[in-house]
């Protein structure tokens, strides 16, 4: 029998362990089975037409349902607080997805300079080529956003904190502006996690998620989510089951056994990134810190109201010039230096082989990320460890 939960009472810990999970699974199995099966058979036509037709429940083929993503997609909208939600093959599937479900030639987007490398390729390469005009707008300049919001937009398009120079935008104050134009307002909530922030209690319509960073955690699963209100994400849904960037059944099993421990993994990730990031505010060889939790970030009392905890994600600028880089990052022994965030290990890599590896060095000019720059996922090891070990790391220098 289907359990009634009121999720709403019931605490972001449980939630990850058990959100999608109550109900008895087939064999009265304890875990989520992975379902890879392509295809269900029906002895019944009529039964078949009816489960194809909507008017019934059931599974009919992998490309558009399957029982492992019904459950993590349960998960993801427990943990926002959603009415709806649905899954994609990669965090950019889910952005993309959005997207295009939504916008058509003659529309008109606004959305914040820096968002990731990928997203941004899209709104400066792809939108146009389908007659869509892309307006983008510095960061954190909220004065300027509204300004361009009331011009007239359908879709507003926030990503706080962002990756990788971690600037806040007010959630709040700028869904207020896109509501009051009647768009759209989606917030790429991938930095943060639900654990730390809730984008539509704060206003927002739309909230997406790269699954591949801190849900998954482990570093070996792409995903994308993305939830909203049923309307919306069944308008989503159907395009990608339609073009078909459907996440795969072992991803999204992997990607579940790992947000189970996201609001464990998250303590700890907010906990370490705090204390690294004040601990290398010291160093001499460091000439900036970029990290929302630091009372020193420009945007430091908005994240504090709007997030409960300010993410495993930060970056500094090395004194000197970018030549420095290589040498700093082979002297670590704790850090994968590599292309990625949100695992439990310590990733560590500078934005312009990493998240905007895509863009020019003009581009990267134009989006605000100093060539100088290294990004830091910290992990979830022993942090006197992790600081011990950057400090050795600097000293060499
Ligand atoms: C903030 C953000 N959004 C979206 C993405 C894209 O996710 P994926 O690599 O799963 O496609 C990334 C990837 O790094 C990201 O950092």
């Amino acid at each position: 029998m289907k359990k009634q939960i009121s999720w709403d009472k019931v605490k972001a810990g449980t939630q990850s362990v058990w959100g999608g999970e109550t109900d008895v699974f087939p064999h009265r199995a304890t875990q989520a089975p992975t379902v890879n099966s392509v295809a269900y058979g029906y002895d019944d036509l009529d039964e078949w037409i009816q489960v194809a037709k909507g008017e019934k429940e059931g599974y009919i083929y992998g490309r558009n349902t399957n029982p492992t993503l019904d459950v993590l997609e349960e998960k993801i909208r427990i943990l926002e607080g959603a009415q709806a939600a649905t899954s994609f093959s990669s965090g950019m599937a889910a952005i993309s997805n959005t997207l295009f479900a939504h916008l058509k030639s003659g529309d008109r987007v606004v959305a914040s300079k820096d968002t990731y490398g990928g997203t941004s390729k899209i709104f400066l390469e792809f939108l146009p080529q389908y007659g869509i005009e892309v307006k983008l707008c510095d960061t954190t300049d909220h004065h300027q956003i509204e300004k361009e919001v009331a011009k007239g937009c359908q879709l507003l398009y926030l990503e706080t904190p962002t990756n990788p120079t971690l600037k806040i935008q007010d959630i709040n104050k700028l869904s207020e502006a896109g509501k009051s134009v009647g768009a759209l307002v989606a917030v790429d909530n991938t930095l943060a996690t639900p654990i730390n922030q809730q984008p539509l209690a704060l206003g927002a319509d739309l909230v997406i998620h790269s699954a591949t960073k801190f849900l998954c955690g482990h570093s070996d699963a792409l995903g994308g989510l993305v939830c909203g209100n049923p309307e919306q994400i069944k308008k989503i849904f159907h395009f990608r089951e339609i073009n078909g960037a459907t996440l795969g059944a072992n991803a999204a099993y992997l990607i579940l056994r790992g947000m189970k421990t996201l609001a464990l993994r998250m303590e700890r990730h907010n906990s370490n990134a705090l204390e690294l990031a004040r601990c290398l505010l010291e160093h001499p060889k460091i000439d900036t810190v970029f990290y929302p939790g630091l009372d020193t970030h420009p945007s430091f009392d908005t994240a504090a109201e709007q997030m409960k905890g300010f993410g495993g994600v930060l970056s500094f600028s090395l004194s000197g010039t970018e030549d420095l880089i290589p040498a700093f990052l082979t002297k670590l022994n704790f850090a994968h230096a590599a292309a990625h965030l949100g695992s439990v290990d310590t990733i560590v890599g500078p934005p312009k082989t990493t998240s905007h590896v895509e863009n020019t060095v003009e581009e990267r000019s134009y989006l605000g990320i100093p060539e100088n720059l290294v990004r830091c996922s910290v992990g979830i090891e022993n942090i006197d460890d992790i600081k011990r070990d950057f400090l050795q790391a600097l000293d060499q220098l």
